[in-house]
Protein backbone atom coordinates (compact mmCIF):
# COMPACT_ATOMS: atom_id res chain seq x y z
CA UNK A 1 0.00 0.00 0.00
CA UNK A 2 1.24 3.84 -0.66
CA UNK A 3 1.93 5.83 1.62
CA UNK A 4 -0.85 8.41 0.23
CA UNK A 5 -3.40 5.58 0.38
CA UNK A 6 -2.52 4.87 4.00
CA UNK A 7 -2.87 9.05 4.59
CA UNK A 8 -5.86 9.33 2.86
CA UNK A 9 -7.30 6.24 4.73
CA UNK A 10 -6.51 7.75 7.77
CA UNK A 11 -8.07 11.06 7.11
CA UNK A 12 -11.15 9.78 6.28
CA UNK A 13 -12.34 8.62 10.07
CA UNK A 14 -15.66 10.84 10.35
CA UNK A 15 -17.18 8.34 12.66
CA UNK A 16 -16.25 5.84 14.79
CA UNK A 17 -15.42 2.19 13.28
CA UNK A 18 -13.28 -0.45 14.30
CA UNK A 19 -10.40 -2.50 12.28
CA UNK A 20 -11.92 -5.41 10.16
CA UNK A 21 -9.79 -7.94 11.56
CA UNK A 22 -12.44 -10.10 13.30
CA UNK A 23 -10.85 -9.88 16.02
CA UNK A 24 -11.98 -8.53 20.32
CA UNK A 25 -15.37 -8.44 18.93
CA UNK A 26 -15.83 -8.92 23.00
CA UNK A 27 -12.83 -7.54 25.44
CA UNK A 28 -10.34 -10.04 24.88
CA UNK A 29 -9.69 -12.46 27.90
CA UNK A 30 -6.07 -13.98 29.13
CA UNK A 31 -3.13 -13.47 30.76
CA UNK A 32 -0.27 -10.53 30.97
CA UNK A 33 3.17 -10.88 32.79
CA UNK A 34 3.66 -6.84 33.14
CA UNK A 35 2.09 -6.34 36.39
CA UNK A 36 3.23 -9.52 38.31
CA UNK A 37 6.84 -10.34 36.67
CA UNK A 38 7.90 -7.03 35.33
CA UNK A 39 11.34 -7.34 33.78
CA UNK A 40 12.79 -10.17 35.69
CA UNK A 41 15.19 -11.46 33.64
CA UNK A 42 17.39 -13.23 36.21
CA UNK A 43 16.77 -17.07 35.55
CA UNK A 44 19.69 -17.63 37.63
CA UNK A 45 18.43 -16.92 40.96
CA UNK A 46 14.75 -17.05 40.07
CA UNK A 47 14.09 -19.24 37.69
CA UNK A 48 10.43 -19.98 38.52
CA UNK A 49 9.62 -16.55 37.84
CA UNK A 50 12.29 -14.81 35.78
CA UNK A 51 10.48 -13.64 31.76
CA UNK A 52 11.55 -17.28 30.08
CA UNK A 53 9.30 -19.79 27.86
CA UNK A 54 8.97 -21.76 31.13
CA UNK A 55 6.59 -19.34 32.79
CA UNK A 56 4.45 -19.00 29.60
CA UNK A 57 4.30 -22.80 29.13
CA UNK A 58 3.34 -23.12 33.18
CA UNK A 59 0.53 -20.17 32.73
CA UNK A 60 -0.66 -21.74 29.63
CA UNK A 61 -0.68 -24.87 31.45
CA UNK A 62 -2.78 -23.52 34.48
CA UNK A 63 -4.84 -21.68 32.33
CA UNK A 64 -5.84 -24.98 30.19
CA UNK A 65 -6.47 -27.04 33.36
CA UNK A 66 -7.36 -25.22 35.78
CA UNK A 67 -10.76 -23.93 34.22
CA UNK A 68 -9.77 -20.34 33.17
CA UNK A 69 -9.53 -21.46 29.66
CA UNK A 70 -13.14 -22.81 29.75
CA UNK A 71 -14.84 -19.77 31.01
CA UNK A 72 -12.62 -17.72 28.07
CA UNK A 73 -8.99 -16.58 29.37
CA UNK A 74 -7.34 -17.49 26.09
CA UNK A 75 -4.58 -15.43 25.57
CA UNK A 76 -1.22 -15.96 26.93
CA UNK A 77 0.50 -12.54 26.86
CA UNK A 78 4.57 -12.11 26.95
CA UNK A 79 5.44 -8.26 28.21
CA UNK A 80 8.41 -6.65 27.40
CA UNK A 81 12.33 -7.70 28.34
CA UNK A 82 11.54 -11.19 26.19
CA UNK A 83 14.15 -10.21 23.38
CA UNK A 84 17.55 -10.19 22.88
CA UNK A 85 19.35 -6.99 23.03
CA UNK A 86 20.56 -6.83 19.31
CA UNK A 87 18.42 -7.82 16.06
CA UNK A 88 20.10 -10.94 14.19
CA UNK A 89 22.21 -10.20 10.72
CA UNK A 90 18.80 -9.86 9.17
CA UNK A 91 17.43 -7.28 11.02
CA UNK A 92 14.98 -9.53 12.59
CA UNK A 93 14.01 -9.53 16.29
CA UNK A 94 15.09 -12.64 18.08
CA UNK A 95 14.19 -14.32 21.63
CA UNK A 96 16.52 -14.07 24.19
CA UNK A 97 18.61 -17.37 23.68
CA UNK A 98 18.99 -17.86 27.36
CA UNK A 99 15.90 -17.65 28.29
CA UNK A 100 13.61 -18.58 25.33
CA UNK A 101 15.81 -21.87 23.98
CA UNK A 102 13.14 -22.95 21.76
CA UNK A 103 12.44 -19.49 20.11
CA UNK A 104 9.16 -18.14 19.98
CA UNK A 105 7.69 -20.18 17.54
CA UNK A 106 8.07 -23.00 19.10
CA UNK A 107 6.23 -21.40 22.37
CA UNK A 108 3.37 -20.42 20.08
CA UNK A 109 3.21 -24.26 18.94
CA UNK A 110 2.62 -24.84 22.62
CA UNK A 111 0.15 -22.79 23.75
CA UNK A 112 -1.71 -23.39 20.62
CA UNK A 113 -1.58 -26.95 21.46
CA UNK A 114 -3.59 -26.25 24.67
CA UNK A 115 -6.16 -24.25 23.18
CA UNK A 116 -5.04 -21.21 23.57
CA UNK A 117 -3.62 -17.95 21.95
CA UNK A 118 -0.01 -16.15 22.07
CA UNK A 119 0.62 -12.56 22.07
CA UNK A 120 4.11 -10.77 22.45
CA UNK A 121 5.26 -7.08 23.08
CA UNK A 122 6.84 -4.17 21.13
CA UNK A 123 7.36 -0.75 21.41
CA UNK A 124 6.37 1.76 18.60
CA UNK A 125 10.11 3.73 19.29
CA UNK A 126 13.71 3.05 19.16
CA UNK A 127 13.52 0.99 21.97
CA UNK A 128 10.92 -0.89 24.49
CA UNK A 129 10.42 0.64 27.97
CA UNK A 130 13.32 -1.65 29.11
CA UNK A 131 15.51 -1.18 26.75
CA UNK A 132 15.12 -3.89 24.46
CA UNK A 133 15.03 -3.20 20.28
CA UNK A 134 11.87 -1.23 19.34
CA UNK A 135 9.78 -1.16 16.02
CA UNK A 136 10.68 2.40 14.79
CA UNK A 137 12.09 1.72 10.95
CA UNK A 138 11.25 -1.87 11.43
CA UNK A 139 7.51 -2.42 11.51
CA UNK A 140 6.92 -4.10 7.90
CA UNK A 141 9.99 -6.96 9.22
CA UNK A 142 8.66 -7.28 12.54
CA UNK A 143 4.46 -7.52 11.66
CA UNK A 144 6.14 -10.36 9.24
CA UNK A 145 8.04 -12.19 12.10
CA UNK A 146 5.49 -12.11 14.09
CA UNK A 147 3.12 -13.54 12.01
CA UNK A 148 6.06 -15.93 10.85
CA UNK A 149 6.03 -17.51 14.33
CA UNK A 150 2.15 -18.02 15.18
CA UNK A 151 1.68 -14.98 17.21
CA UNK A 152 -1.89 -13.77 17.74
CA UNK A 153 -1.73 -10.51 19.33
CA UNK A 154 0.45 -7.38 19.78
CA UNK A 155 1.02 -4.91 22.49
CA UNK A 156 2.86 -1.86 21.12
CA UNK A 157 3.75 0.16 23.60
CA UNK A 158 5.35 3.96 23.06
CA UNK A 159 8.27 4.50 25.15
CA UNK A 160 11.30 6.09 23.24
CA UNK A 161 8.98 7.24 20.36
CA UNK A 162 7.82 10.81 19.21
CA UNK A 163 4.42 11.31 20.51
CA UNK A 164 3.14 13.29 16.92
CA UNK A 165 4.52 10.39 15.21
CA UNK A 166 1.93 8.30 16.41
CA UNK A 167 -1.10 9.62 14.98
CA UNK A 168 0.57 7.84 11.75
CA UNK A 169 2.43 5.78 13.14
CA UNK A 170 0.15 2.92 14.78
CA UNK A 171 -2.45 2.86 11.60
CA UNK A 172 0.58 2.02 9.84
CA UNK A 173 1.50 -0.77 11.79
CA UNK A 174 -1.82 -1.87 11.53
CA UNK A 175 -1.81 -1.88 8.10
CA UNK A 176 1.45 -3.93 8.12
CA UNK A 177 0.05 -7.06 10.37
CA UNK A 178 -3.12 -6.54 8.08
CA UNK A 179 -0.96 -7.49 4.79
CA UNK A 180 0.61 -10.74 6.84
CA UNK A 181 -2.69 -12.20 6.44
CA UNK A 182 -2.91 -13.07 9.95
CA UNK A 183 -5.59 -11.74 12.45
CA UNK A 184 -3.43 -10.69 15.52
CA UNK A 185 -4.90 -8.45 18.02
CA UNK A 186 -3.70 -4.95 18.14
CA UNK A 187 -3.17 -3.59 21.89
CA UNK A 188 -2.01 0.25 21.49
CA UNK A 189 -0.42 2.26 24.10
CA UNK A 190 -0.74 5.29 21.71
CA UNK A 191 -3.86 7.29 24.30
CA UNK A 192 -1.83 6.69 26.86
CA UNK A 193 1.60 8.71 25.74
CA UNK A 194 -1.31 10.97 24.42
CA UNK A 195 -2.67 14.32 26.32
CA UNK A 196 -6.03 14.70 24.02
CA UNK A 197 -6.05 11.41 22.15
CA UNK A 198 -7.90 11.14 19.13
CA UNK A 199 -10.47 8.19 20.34
CA UNK A 200 -12.17 7.66 17.36
CA UNK A 201 -9.22 7.19 15.41
CA UNK A 202 -7.59 5.19 17.56
CA UNK A 203 -10.53 2.81 17.66
CA UNK A 204 -10.40 2.86 14.25
CA UNK A 205 -6.78 1.06 14.43
CA UNK A 206 -6.88 -0.83 17.36
CA UNK A 207 -9.07 -3.15 18.75
CA UNK A 208 -7.63 -2.27 22.48
CA UNK A 209 -6.01 0.61 23.58
CA UNK A 210 -4.59 1.69 27.04
CA UNK A 211 -5.41 5.61 28.23
CA UNK A 212 -4.00 5.51 31.55
CA UNK A 213 -0.77 4.92 33.54
CA UNK A 214 0.03 1.51 34.49
CA UNK A 215 -1.87 -0.56 37.37
CA UNK A 216 -0.11 -1.27 40.13
CA UNK A 217 -0.68 -4.22 43.22
CA UNK A 218 -2.26 -1.84 45.53
CA UNK A 219 -6.04 -0.39 46.04
CA UNK A 220 -5.02 3.43 45.68
CA UNK A 221 -3.80 2.59 41.70
CA UNK A 222 -7.31 0.50 41.38
CA UNK A 223 -9.05 3.40 42.65
CA UNK A 224 -7.37 6.08 40.51
CA UNK A 225 -8.39 4.23 37.53
CA UNK A 226 -11.71 3.65 38.58
CA UNK A 227 -11.84 7.39 39.23
CA UNK A 228 -10.20 8.02 35.54
CA UNK A 229 -12.66 6.33 33.46
CA UNK A 230 -15.19 7.93 36.18
CA UNK A 231 -14.74 11.07 34.75
CA UNK A 232 -14.33 9.68 31.22
CA UNK A 233 -13.11 12.75 29.99
CA UNK A 234 -12.78 13.42 26.06
CA UNK A 235 -15.86 11.00 25.89
CA UNK A 236 -13.23 7.63 25.82
CA UNK A 237 -16.45 5.57 26.67
CA UNK A 238 -18.45 6.19 23.42
CA UNK A 239 -16.17 4.78 20.97
CA UNK A 240 -16.09 1.20 22.23
CA UNK A 241 -17.71 -1.47 20.68
CA UNK A 242 -17.14 -4.94 19.20
CA UNK A 243 -13.70 -5.04 17.76
CA UNK A 244 -12.83 -1.86 20.06
CA UNK A 245 -12.05 -1.34 23.45
CA UNK A 246 -11.03 0.86 26.24
CA UNK A 247 -8.30 -1.08 28.33
CA UNK A 248 -7.68 0.34 32.43
CA UNK A 249 -5.34 -2.53 32.28
CA UNK A 250 -4.44 -6.00 34.09
CA UNK A 251 -6.65 -7.86 36.50
CA UNK A 252 -4.60 -7.68 40.12
CA UNK A 253 -6.91 -10.60 41.48
CA UNK A 254 -5.00 -13.39 43.30
CA UNK A 255 -1.82 -10.91 44.03
CA UNK A 256 -0.93 -9.45 47.14
CA UNK A 257 -2.81 -6.24 47.32
CA UNK A 258 -5.91 -6.07 47.26
CA UNK A 259 -8.82 -7.19 49.76
CA UNK A 260 -11.39 -9.64 49.30
CA UNK A 261 -14.26 -7.13 48.47
CA UNK A 262 -11.62 -5.20 46.20
CA UNK A 263 -10.72 -8.07 44.00
CA UNK A 264 -14.62 -8.28 43.68
CA UNK A 265 -14.71 -4.55 42.93
CA UNK A 266 -12.23 -4.47 40.11
CA UNK A 267 -13.93 -7.59 38.24
CA UNK A 268 -17.12 -6.21 38.86
CA UNK A 269 -16.13 -2.57 37.77
CA UNK A 270 -14.05 -4.21 34.90
CA UNK A 271 -17.34 -5.99 33.53
CA UNK A 272 -19.09 -3.07 33.68
CA UNK A 273 -16.42 -0.54 31.63
CA UNK A 274 -16.58 -3.47 29.17
CA UNK A 275 -12.80 -4.04 29.62
CA UNK A 276 -9.87 -6.63 28.94
CA UNK A 277 -10.04 -9.33 30.90
CA UNK A 278 -5.78 -9.84 31.53
CA UNK A 279 -4.80 -10.91 34.48
CA UNK A 280 -1.72 -10.64 35.93
CA UNK A 281 -0.86 -13.12 38.73
CA UNK A 282 0.87 -15.91 39.49
CA UNK A 283 -1.79 -18.59 38.35
CA UNK A 284 0.31 -21.33 39.83
CA UNK A 285 -0.45 -19.82 43.36
CA UNK A 286 -4.00 -18.08 43.23
CA UNK A 287 -5.55 -18.15 46.04
CA UNK A 288 -8.74 -20.28 45.85
CA UNK A 289 -11.03 -17.17 46.82
CA UNK A 290 -10.16 -15.23 44.19
CA UNK A 291 -10.18 -18.40 41.59
CA UNK A 292 -13.93 -17.80 42.05
CA UNK A 293 -13.98 -14.25 41.78
CA UNK A 294 -11.73 -14.71 38.84
CA UNK A 295 -13.91 -17.84 36.81
CA UNK A 296 -17.61 -16.24 37.87
CA UNK A 297 -19.91 -16.95 34.84
CA UNK A 298 -21.93 -14.26 35.80
CA UNK A 299 -19.58 -11.51 35.69
CA UNK A 300 -17.98 -13.28 33.14
CA UNK A 301 -21.03 -12.86 30.70
CA UNK A 302 -21.53 -9.01 31.21
CA UNK A 303 -18.25 -8.52 30.51
CA UNK A 304 -18.71 -10.27 27.16
CA UNK A 305 -22.01 -9.02 26.52
CA UNK A 306 -22.34 -8.88 22.30
CA UNK A 307 -23.16 -5.20 22.42
CA UNK A 308 -20.37 -3.91 23.91
CA UNK A 309 -21.34 -1.11 25.34
CA UNK A 310 -19.17 0.51 28.23
CA UNK A 311 -20.92 1.24 31.17
CA UNK A 312 -20.35 4.10 32.91
CA UNK A 313 -20.45 6.60 35.90
CA UNK A 314 -24.09 8.10 36.43
CA UNK A 315 -24.04 9.28 40.01
CA UNK A 316 -21.71 10.25 41.64
CA UNK A 317 -21.96 12.07 45.53
CA UNK A 318 -18.81 12.35 46.80
CA UNK A 319 -17.08 9.04 46.96
CA UNK A 320 -20.38 7.24 46.84
CA UNK A 321 -21.16 5.85 42.93
CA UNK A 322 -23.58 4.72 40.68
CA UNK A 323 -22.35 2.59 37.62
CA UNK A 324 -24.57 1.50 34.66
CA UNK A 325 -23.50 -0.59 31.68
CA UNK A 326 -26.62 -1.62 28.93
CA UNK A 327 -26.57 -4.76 27.57
CA UNK A 328 -28.42 -6.59 24.93
CA UNK A 329 -31.67 -7.66 25.13
CA UNK A 330 -32.59 -4.23 26.83
CA UNK A 331 -31.06 -5.59 29.97
CA UNK A 332 -28.67 -3.54 32.54
CA UNK A 333 -25.92 -4.40 34.75
CA UNK A 334 -25.13 -2.09 37.18
CA UNK A 335 -23.12 -1.16 40.42
CA UNK A 336 -22.95 0.73 43.38
CA UNK A 337 -19.75 1.75 45.04
CA UNK A 338 -18.30 3.60 47.59
CA UNK A 339 -14.29 3.90 47.18
CA UNK A 340 -13.78 5.29 50.92
CA UNK A 341 -16.55 4.43 53.31
CA UNK A 342 -15.95 3.53 56.22
CA UNK A 343 -18.98 1.64 56.97
CA UNK A 344 -21.69 0.15 55.60
CA UNK A 345 -24.65 2.01 54.48
CA UNK A 346 -28.55 1.59 52.80
CA UNK A 347 -28.98 3.73 49.68
CA UNK A 348 -32.04 3.90 47.23
CA UNK A 349 -31.53 4.16 43.61
CA UNK A 350 -33.97 5.36 41.56
CA UNK A 351 -33.08 3.30 38.70
CA UNK A 352 -35.28 4.40 36.28
CA UNK A 353 -33.53 8.09 36.28
CA UNK A 354 -30.30 5.83 35.11
CA UNK A 355 -32.06 4.32 32.11
CA UNK A 356 -34.23 1.53 33.48
CA UNK A 357 -37.52 2.80 32.28
CA UNK A 358 -39.28 0.09 30.63
CA UNK A 359 -42.64 0.42 31.94
CA UNK A 360 -43.20 -4.12 32.06
CA UNK A 361 -40.49 -3.52 34.78
CA UNK A 362 -37.27 -5.61 35.45
CA UNK A 363 -35.72 -8.82 37.34
CA UNK A 364 -33.13 -7.89 39.50
CA UNK A 365 -31.02 -10.48 39.98
CA UNK A 366 -27.39 -10.20 42.31
CA UNK A 367 -24.96 -9.87 39.80
CA UNK A 368 -22.39 -12.90 41.07
CA UNK A 369 -25.02 -15.23 42.58
CA UNK A 370 -27.95 -14.51 39.58
CA UNK A 371 -30.24 -14.73 42.92
CA UNK A 372 -33.21 -13.16 42.67
CA UNK A 373 -33.47 -9.88 44.10
CA UNK A 374 -36.45 -8.18 43.49
CA UNK A 375 -39.21 -7.03 40.65
CA UNK A 376 -39.03 -3.85 39.72
CA UNK A 377 -40.98 -1.38 38.51
CA UNK A 378 -40.04 2.49 36.95
CA UNK A 379 -41.89 4.46 39.60
CA UNK A 380 -39.98 2.54 42.63
CA UNK A 381 -36.50 2.87 44.30
CA UNK A 382 -34.51 -0.52 45.14
CA UNK A 383 -32.71 -0.12 48.12
CA UNK A 384 -29.20 -1.85 48.53
CA UNK A 385 -26.11 -1.98 50.90
CA UNK A 386 -23.31 -0.79 50.11
CA UNK A 387 -20.17 -1.63 51.64
CA UNK A 388 -16.88 0.19 51.83
CA UNK A 389 -14.44 -0.63 49.39
CA UNK A 390 -16.98 -3.46 47.87
CA UNK A 391 -19.48 -3.36 45.16
CA UNK A 392 -22.99 -4.00 45.22
CA UNK A 393 -23.34 -5.53 41.74
CA UNK A 394 -26.90 -6.67 39.71
CA UNK A 395 -28.08 -7.25 36.51
CA UNK A 396 -31.69 -6.01 35.67
CA UNK A 397 -33.52 -8.53 32.80
CA UNK A 398 -36.08 -6.94 31.37
CA UNK A 399 -39.77 -8.72 31.81
C1 LIG B 1 -7.33 -6.89 6.42
O1 LIG B 1 -8.22 -5.81 6.16
C2 LIG B 1 -9.29 -6.17 5.28
C3 LIG B 1 -10.05 -4.90 4.93
O2 LIG B 1 -10.32 -4.12 6.05
C4 LIG B 1 -10.15 -7.21 5.98
O3 LIG B 1 -11.24 -7.59 5.16
C5 LIG B 1 -9.30 -8.42 6.29
O4 LIG B 1 -10.05 -9.38 7.01
C6 LIG B 1 -8.07 -8.01 7.12
N1 LIG B 1 -7.21 -9.17 7.29
C7 LIG B 1 -6.57 -9.45 8.44
C8 LIG B 1 -5.72 -10.64 8.41
O5 LIG B 1 -6.65 -8.76 9.43
C1 LIG C 1 -18.11 14.91 25.42
O1 LIG C 1 -19.52 14.87 25.55
C2 LIG C 1 -20.06 16.03 26.15
C3 LIG C 1 -21.53 15.78 26.40
O2 LIG C 1 -22.14 15.14 25.33
C4 LIG C 1 -19.78 17.22 25.22
O3 LIG C 1 -20.28 18.39 25.79
C5 LIG C 1 -18.26 17.35 25.04
O4 LIG C 1 -17.99 18.37 24.10
C6 LIG C 1 -17.67 16.05 24.54
N1 LIG C 1 -16.21 16.17 24.54
C7 LIG C 1 -15.44 15.68 23.58
C8 LIG C 1 -13.96 15.89 23.73
O5 LIG C 1 -15.89 15.09 22.62
C1 LIG D 1 -19.62 6.59 51.63
O1 LIG D 1 -18.59 6.66 52.58
C2 LIG D 1 -18.55 7.87 53.28
C3 LIG D 1 -17.31 7.84 54.17
O2 LIG D 1 -17.37 6.75 55.04
C4 LIG D 1 -19.84 8.02 54.09
O3 LIG D 1 -19.84 9.27 54.79
C5 LIG D 1 -21.02 7.99 53.14
O4 LIG D 1 -22.23 8.01 53.88
C6 LIG D 1 -20.99 6.74 52.28
N1 LIG D 1 -22.07 6.84 51.32
C7 LIG D 1 -22.82 5.80 50.96
C8 LIG D 1 -23.93 6.12 50.04
O5 LIG D 1 -22.61 4.68 51.33
C1 LIG E 1 -30.24 -1.76 55.61
O1 LIG E 1 -31.52 -2.27 55.27
C2 LIG E 1 -31.79 -3.56 55.78
C3 LIG E 1 -33.13 -4.02 55.29
O2 LIG E 1 -33.36 -3.60 54.00
C4 LIG E 1 -31.72 -3.56 57.27
O3 LIG E 1 -31.89 -4.90 57.77
C5 LIG E 1 -30.38 -3.03 57.74
O4 LIG E 1 -30.37 -2.89 59.14
C6 LIG E 1 -30.07 -1.69 57.11
N1 LIG E 1 -28.69 -1.33 57.42
C7 LIG E 1 -28.32 -0.09 57.76
C8 LIG E 1 -26.86 0.11 58.02
O5 LIG E 1 -29.12 0.83 57.84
Amino acid sequence: MKLLEILVGILCVGYVSSLDNGLGLTPPMGWLSWERFRCNIDCTNDPDNCISEKLYMSMADRLAEDGYRDVGYEYVNIDDCWSSKQRDSKGRLVADPDRFPSGIKALADYVHNKGLKLGIYGDFGTFTCGGYPGSEFYMELDAQTFADWGIDSLKLDGCYARISDMPFGYPVMELYLNQTGRPILYSCSWPAYTAHPNYPAIAKSCNIWRNYGDIQDSYSSLASIIEFYGKNEGNFSEVAGPGRFNDPDMLIIGDFSLSYYQQRLQMVMWAIMASPLYMSNDLRQVPEQSKEILQNKNVIAINQDPLGIQGKRVDKVNDYEIWVRPLAKSNYAFAAINLSGSSPSNVSLPLAKYGLTSTGGYLITEGFTGDKVVVYKPHQMFTTKVNPDDVSFYKATKL
